[in-house]
């Protein structure tokens, strides 16, 4: 592959800056709920899906530089969500199917997954805001 200059630049950026998180509230219809610290944002510099933090209810997403916190919890009953190879996730309990954006693919869920709020401290750390079950 040979790049020019400018994509050249652009890709040394991106992994010198590894993948950084930005408030987030779109679509996460939380009003309350607890802050889980994910630890140093430069565990996820890689573009994935990380789900050590399945168990605290989310996933963390890194893509694009961009990292995100997405609920690992189905939007049809409440089951815990498996990550699959392909980033999409899978409920176990009745099937259903969301794509690595979170957007249902396969029902019976009808509501896609919210996107948690998360931002980064002051010592770098991810803080995820886990709303209240
Ligand atoms: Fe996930 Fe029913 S709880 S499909």
């Amino acid at each position: 592959m040979i790049v020019n200059r400018r994509q050249f630049l652009l890709l040394t950026a991106g992994l010198a800056a590894g993948c950084q998180a930005v408030k987030e509230d779109v679509n996460s219809g939380a009003t309350t709920g607890h802050p889980v610290n994910a630890g140093p944002v430069s565990n996820f510099a890689a573009d994935g899906v990380y789900n050590n933090f399945r168990d605290h209810g989310f996933f963390v997403i890194c893509e694009g530089g961009k990292l995100s916190a997405l609920s690992a919890i189905c939007t049809h009953r409440k089951c815990k969500l498996v990550a699959e190879r392909d980033g999409s996730f899978y409920c176990k309990c009745h099937g259903s199917t969301f794509d690595p954006a979170g957007h249902v693919t396969t029902g019976p869920a009808t509501r896609d997954l919210p996107v948690l709020p998360s931002h980064t401290d002051e010592q770098g750390q991810l803080i995820v805001t886990v709303p209240v079950m």
